[in-house]
């Protein structure tokens, strides 16, 4: 675990060929650049005034800056040529690291930093948005079941419905945690949907530090049912996602999932209503802190984490979460 780990900064299908593209590393501009000579990222700035680079263009594998045309080496980030001067400058872009993985593009200031495991599986359901909220919110809220029940009704969970006791265990590990729940009755028509031998279930929220949430559902016989990845990016006022959602039900899946597609569309959407509107009401009370007990343990771990505490934390952690 680094605080230099790659982000997913953009779905890799955004940047085409001969093209610059402005992402968000650490909340601050940079440049990605795809070239025949292969993929590289800059600080998004030009070193002469200052504007972003990624307003300029690509020509013969350098990026030509929008205002005073100064051009820089697509891969070295060297300059090339200054029109005014006709002859190059000694000085070069501040380059970061990027990989193109999961289809995805990542990010980071270290060659060698840690890129989160995820599905290496391309038959995915991919989902990406914007939400205005913070990136530490948006992660309790994929990691954590507790708002299901209101912000999902009848969705996941129900208000309505009786609530049982579900005993919960949070893992530590090197990059993050993993919280184990017991399964439970079906309350939801995602659950209700399922044939009858797979609506018993139960799963396993996983937390990969900085930014990445997954969350697994397994049946009664440990098989994988169906798994959901949040890879999320802290941007300018808002947290980016790039959500992946694999179904794996066999033969099913053919028929499960244009409606799982929908389903999981829905489910974000009301994610990100209720986040915004926590966003807009922490504005008027920053005064305040949160009020957490043992039922809120995802959050106090996660809360943990991003303030590189996590050495405080216990090893293992048993709760109980009537749900
Ligand atoms: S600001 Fe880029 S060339 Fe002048
Ligand atoms: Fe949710």
């Amino acid at each position: 675990m680094n605080s230099n780990d790659y982000t997913a900064v953009a779905n890799a299908s955004e940047l085409k060929l001969n093209q610059a593209l402005q992402v968000f590393y650490k909340q601050k501009p940079v440049v990605v650049i795809r070239t025949k000579k292969g993929l590289s990222a800059f600080e998004d700035y030009c070193p002469h005034r200052g504007l972003a680079l990624s307003k300029g263009y690509i020509q013969n594998d350098e990026i030509h800056c929008a205002y005073h045309g100064w051009s820089f080496d697509c891969l070295a980030g060297k300059n090339k040529n200054v029109p005014v001067k006709n002859e190059a400058l000694p000085c070069s872009l501040k380059a970061f690291y990027i990989q193109e993985k999961y289809g995805l593009l990542w990010v980071s200031s270290e060659e060698d930093a840690f890129i989160p495991q995820l599905d290496e599986n391309i038959e995915v359901i991919a989902l990406q948005g914007k939400i205005k909220a913070g990136l530490l919110n948006t992660l309790e809220n994929f990691l954590e079941g507790s708002h299901t029940h209101y912000v999902h009704d009848g969705l996941i969970r129900s208000k309505k419905k009786a609530r049982h006791p579900i005993q919960a265990k949070i893992i530590q590990n090197t990059n993050g945690f993993k919280v184990y729940y017991e399964s439970e009755p079906p309350k939801g028509i995602v659950t209700q949907l399922l044939p009858k031998k797979l609506r018993q279930l139960y799963s396993v929220s996983t937390y990969i530090h900085p930014n990445v949430a997954v969350l697994e559902f397994f049946n009664q016989k440990d098989q994988i049912v169906s798994r959901f990845e949040a890879i999320l990016n802290e941007e300018e006022g808002h947290t980016a996602y790039y959500a992946r959602i694999f179904i794996h039900l066999g033969i099913l899946n053919p028929l499960v999932k244009p409606f799982a597609s929908r389903m999981f569309q829905k489910i974000i959407e009301q994610d990100k209503l209720i986040l915004e509107a926590q966003q807009q009401n922490l504005i008027h009370f920053p005064e305040h802190k949160f009020y957490s007990d043992e039922t809120d343990l995802v959050g106090t771990h996660l809360f943990a984490w991003q303030n590189q505490k996590q050495n405080q934390l216990e090893a293992v952690s048993n709760f109980c979460v009537y749900w």
